[in-house]
């Protein structure tokens, strides 16, 4: 008998307002696929690509990028700058060989709880037809043990 696909989502959340939304989801006792790991951050802001690059080599099969709604940024601008650096990273993605479907960017209120949970299981269907995410793995297999010359 073969083991469904499970993939493996990072999500980096801000603190106020996503990491609160996934907070009431939890405590409203919705239902949604356990297949996602929390990252909390002070804000969107503080999210680097490399922290995208770097769940993905470490295992992740997707990235959840989420925060405060523009203008609801505690921090006032923050989510501002992670919008524009996204936009930025997209368009360099398929360079570094990452299909930009497997990066998501959603504002999530701290009064989302629904929107949370609908998100984790829509990108987990996603990626599940996408399949796992193989090729910073090999890569680094690769690294770690190079074949004989
Ligand atoms: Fe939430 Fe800045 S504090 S995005």
């Amino acid at each position: 008998m073969t083991k469904e696909f499970e993939p493996k989502i990072v999500a980096f959340v801000c603190t106020y307002c996503t990491y609160a939304g996934a907070d009431l989801a939890g405590t409203s006792r919705l239902k949604y696929a356990p297949n996602v790991r929390i990252v909390k951050l002070p804000c969107t802001g503080r999210i680097s690509p490399m922290f995208i690059l770097k769940a993905l080599q470490k295992g992740a099969d997707g990235v959840l990028i989420s925060g405060c709604h523009p203008g609801d940024c505690h921090f006032t601008s923050g989510n501002l700058h992670a919008r524009r650096r996204w936009t930025v990273f997209r368009s360099l993605l398929n360079f570094v060989g990452i299909p930009d479907e497997r990066i998501w960017v959603s504002w999530i209120s701290a009064a989302e709880g629904n929107k949370f949970a609908e998100i984790i299981n829509e990108m987990t269907e996603k990626l599940k037809t996408l399949g796992p995410f193989e090729p910073y793995k090999t890569l680094i297999r690769d690294i770690e043990s190079p074949a004989e010359i």
